[in-house]
């Protein structure tokens, strides 16, 4: 790794908020210039190496990110050490991800809203069984969030 940070994302199918968090953050650090990795996953493996949903890939490209590249793939256990950020998009992804975590686990594990002064505690609702307009507010949420982690590391 290049830099000082690599950040992961993680939801629960990694098809949906996670992708978005990914792409909303990559934005961010290249707006600014910075060099930290990003990437994403989820707790759960059922739609490893498939890409991200029809409906995340529309907003992501609608916001100049586009998605469809990515392949989905589930947490690992080497991702505690390789990463030092990991983000849960939600209290019950968080959970599993501390419930899993390994003794020599390094990364710095948290809830990706309680970046956001005013919003901590609040999660990233899962926009999987609603319509398209439930993905415009996670990219409202994600990108929010993706400016104040820039903004935080950037120090
Ligand atoms: P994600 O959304 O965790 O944001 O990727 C979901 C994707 C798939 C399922 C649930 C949520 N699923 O039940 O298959």
């Amino acid at each position: 790794m290049s830099g000082r940070y690599a950040v992961l994302f993680v939801c629960l199918g990694n098809i949906c908020r996670s992708p978005l968090a990914e792409a909303a953050f990559r934005q961010e650090v290249e707006r600014l210039g910075m060099d930290v990795e990003v990437d994403s996953a989820g707790t759960a493996g059922w739609h490893s190496g498939k890409a991200p949903d029809p409906r995340s890939c529309a907003v992501a490209k609608a916001k100049g990110v586009p998605i469809d590249h990515l392949a989905a793939r589930q947490v690992t256990l080497a991702d505690y050490r390789r990463f030092t950020h990991i983000f849960a998009l939600d209290e019950d992804n968080l959970a599993v991800l501390q419930a899993r975590a390994p003794a020599d686990a390094t990364a710095e594990i948290g809830l990706l809203l309680d970046c956001v002064p005013g919003r901590e505690g609040e999660e990233v609702a899962d926009p999987y069984y609603g319509d398209a307009a439930g993905f415009e507010v996670t990219w409202r949420d994600v990108s929010e969030a993706a400016r104040a982690l820039a903004e935080r590391l950037r120090g």
